[in-house]
């Protein structure tokens, strides 16, 4: 019965879940439906802590990720078959085609551009200071849209960036609906007609995108690079394979850097005397002149406070996995096709790593620009890291230290902000926001 909870529980309120488990049963449990198995064997893993993460990351070719969009569908439905992405490979295909996309988001590479990321970010940041009110999620996803599909996409054009951004963000949403789970029928008016819909209409915008950069050089944007991919005897991958990386390429790259940077704004419009110090630092280094890469790079106040946001709010809450073969972490023997989970809000709220883990503290990352592996896995770690986690920490510096520059920003949703797992942390309301008439967060 506590098993049927517990898996329930990871539907209806994941963070919450993930906390009674590690409170009441450690920090390795495994999870057996027995409503469902037919042998006695576990149905998942949950890990925390950084011991734990240490011995998962270690036995990383055991492991791959569950697949983005986790809805199957029928073979001939464009669902099915962009699903499955390079992501939910494992071992040497898994790197050959990593290393394939790497370039595009090396610290070389992406040191350029942050001059060029404050002249996106400045009109989007400015509209914003001029309305009355606006929902803050909306807000931190048409700007990561907008920045990144022109840095990173190579896609200038910010209406189609907007539409294509949320045609795939939206296919993503409607991947987490539970309805989608069990009603898997293609009758209009329930949402797994839509979900197929969009599918096929991402599809449909997908290949018409891709198909704009062919010619160019594979390292030229990550559009080019998914279009290039091979596999590890040089082979081309299938059309929809291809899509597939490409979709969940575009989500990975907007969603948690735009989830990453709403929570830290939330956490500064709770703790304005914070905003206040991060103020003070970029006045003192006059920020709004030197928004370089190096810069910012210079400015410790900022990166504690982005730091802090990714720490207690980690976009991913869990990291989920599966084993490929049968394996042992740790102790624990894992048998093939298990769902295993990592929990980085866990393990960075651990209070013998992190003492006082629920306060906002930026100033305990004072000296440390990069943190422990293990202790910290907001980005996942080994060589499952995320591939843009250079990438994202320059966009939440810049972000945030625009929105404290600008001005305050006042926070109208007060209270518990509900969330759903899907699969990064995102707010199930709009989270109300408006300039603040002092100038200062509130
Ligand atoms: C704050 C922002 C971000 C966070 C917190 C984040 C976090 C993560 C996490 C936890 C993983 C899972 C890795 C695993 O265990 O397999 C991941 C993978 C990935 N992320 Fe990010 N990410 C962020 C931004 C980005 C950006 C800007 C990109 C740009 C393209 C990106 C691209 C990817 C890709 C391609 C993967 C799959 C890597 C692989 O399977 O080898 N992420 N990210």
């Amino acid at each position: 019965m506590a098993a049927l909870k517990a898996f329930l529980g990871f539907y209806t309120s994941p963070m919450d879940t993930a906390s009674r488990i590690l409170r009441k049963y450690g920090n390795a449990v495994s999870i057996t439906l027995p409503f469902f198995g037919k042998k006695p064997l576990p149905d998942a893993f949950i890990f925390f802590g950084a011991e734990n993460n240490r011995q998962v990351y270690a036995k990383w070719d055991d492991l791959r990720m569950t697949a983005l969009w986790p809805i199957s569908a029928k073979p001939d439905t464009v669902q099915q078959r962009i699903r499955h992405n390079y992501m939910c490979l494992s071992g040497r295909t898994h790197r050959d085609i990593a290393n394939q996309i790497e370039a595009p988001l090396n610290r070389g590479q992406i040191k350029k551009l942050s001059v060029e990321m404050y002249a996106i970010m400045k009109p989007v940041i400015d509209k914003a200071f001029t309305e009355d009110t606006f929902d803050l999620v909306k807000f931190h996803k048409d700007l990561s849209i907008q920045c990144i599909f022109n840095l990173l996409f190579g896609e200038p054009d910010a209406e189609r960036a907007l539409r294509i951004g949320h045609m795939v963000d939206e296919l993503n949403l409607s991947n987490y609906v539970k309805a989608n789970r069990i009603l898997k029928l293609d009758i209009p008016g329930l949402p797994f007609h839509d979900l197929l819909r969009q599918a096929e209409a991402v599809k449909e915008e997908l290949t018409r995108w891709i198909g704009e950069v062919e010619g160019l050089p594979a390292n030229t944007n990550l559009r080019t690079s998914v279009l290039n991919m091979t596999d590890s005897d040089g082979q081309a991958f299938s059309f929809d394979f291809t899509i597939g990386c490409l979709g969940s390429m575009v989500w990975a790259a907007i969603d948690t850097p735009s989830l990453g940077s709403l929570w830290t704004t939330v956490h500064l419009s709770r703790h304005p005397e914070i905003a206040e110090k991060l103020r003070d630092e970029l006045k003192a280094a006059g920020f709004s002149e030197k928004t370089s890469t190096e810069e910012l790079n210079k400015l410790p106040y900022l990166n504690g406070v982005v730091l802090e946001g990714l720490r207690l709010s980690p976009p991913g809450a869990f990291i989920p996995l599966k084993s490929v073969r049968d394996t042992v972490i740790g102790s624990v023997k894992i048998p093939a096709n298990t769902a295993i989970y990592l929990c980085p809000r866990e393990t960075q709220r651990d209070p013998a790593i992190y003492p006082d883990p629920e306060v906002f503290r930026p100033e305990r990352w004072a000296g440390i620009q990069s943190p422990d592996a293990y202790e910290f896995i907001a980005f996942s770690g080994g060589v499952r890291r995320c591939p843009g986690a250079s990438f994202a920490t320059i966009y939440m510096k810049m972000v945030i230290a625009m929105l404290v520059e600008r001005g305050g920003l006042e926070l109208l949703t007060r209270g518990p902000i509900p969330v759903r797992s899907a699969p990064a942390m995102e707010p199930l309301k709009p989270v109300m926001a408006r300039p603040s008439a002092s100038g200062h967060f509130c």
